[in-house]
């Protein structure tokens, strides 16, 4: 026991031991958390950003709403008058559009052209056209890298991690993400809240043409966490939700 003791005291001491080595990486692991991904997919009105903005807090993460993202490309899109259905000026509108990020809190906002999105892209006419839109895959390639490169602008700001919400996270943003979550709701009780909020919005259109789109379509990948919050209150969600993430960081 004493010839092992001492044998364990000789490799922690001389300077370039394997034991001394392995220590101090396991140290810098500890003392230098690695960077985390929470993807959180969904329906309309099944929780998202409620439950990622709380996340975000309690985790020290950067939000990262793309719903957001579609709906302000949308809305310029529309703004300048040109249709999904015209391929070729759809296209060419794109190349002209300038992404960068501004920070609202914790929160990533997309600036097209330097101008951040108002509140229109919350407004009925977005909420009938961004399915639209969003199923085109010339829109979606162009916001790949943009949403990807979110992982930077939330190191450079010195969050933890990021979370970010919507419908292809998990399956195609970031497959090996640490964790991915998908919410359901009864579609009944997600109509109930959109109007509690005063929202003109036919969620059961959009997540019909999410669902069946070629690209990127909403589904919950396999090995995502589904969660089921019909008959659970937001922060019941939420602890389930922080609860499992907890239990991975500890
Ligand atoms: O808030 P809500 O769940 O109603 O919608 P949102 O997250 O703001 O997304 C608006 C629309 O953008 C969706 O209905 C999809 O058509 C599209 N979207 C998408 O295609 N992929 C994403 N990752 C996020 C949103
Ligand atoms: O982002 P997404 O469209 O998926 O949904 P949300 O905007 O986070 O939630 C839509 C509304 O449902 C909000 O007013 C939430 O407070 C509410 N909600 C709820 O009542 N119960 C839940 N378990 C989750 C959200």
């Amino acid at each position: 026991m004493i010839y092992w003791l001492t044998y364990v005291v000789i490799l922690c001491f001389c300077n370039d031991s394997p034991l001394l080595l392995y220590l101090r990486a396991r140290l810098a692991m500890t003392s230098t958390p690695s960077f985390i991904i929470i993807a959180i997919d969904g329906g309309a009105a099944s929780g998202k950003s409620s439950t990622s903005k709380i996340l975000a807090e309690r985790f020290n993460l950067l939000h990262v709403d793309t719903g957001s993202f579609y709906r302000h490309i949308t809305h310029e899109l529309l703004r300048r008058g040109v249709l999904p259905t015209n391929l070729a000026a759809l296209t060419l509108a794109l190349t002209e559009l300038n992404f960068t990020t501004q920070l609202q809190g914790r929160s990533a906002q997309l600036m097209i052209g330097g101008q951040p999105a108002d509140h229109e892209i919350r407004g009925q006419n977005v909420n009938e056209h961004v399915s639209h839109y969003a199923a085109i895959p010339a829109v979606r390639q162009k916001l790949l890298g943009y949403q990807r490169g979110q992982v930077a602008v939330a190191q450079q700001h010195g969050f933890r991690g990021l979370v970010m919400e919507g419908r292809d996270i998990g399956s195609v943003i970031f497959p090996a993400a640490d964790y991915r979550f998908f919410l359901h709701a009864d579609p009944i009780e997600r109509a109930k809240r959109r109007a509690r909020e005063g929202q003109l919005d036919s969620i059961a259109e959009r997540d019909r043409l999410d669902s069946s789109r070629k690209a990127s379509p909403l589904v919950s990948p396999t090995g995502a966490i589904a969660i089921d919050s019909t008959f659970l209150t937001l922060e019941q969600v939420v602890e389930k939700m922080a609860a499992m993430i907890e239990k991975k960081l500890s």
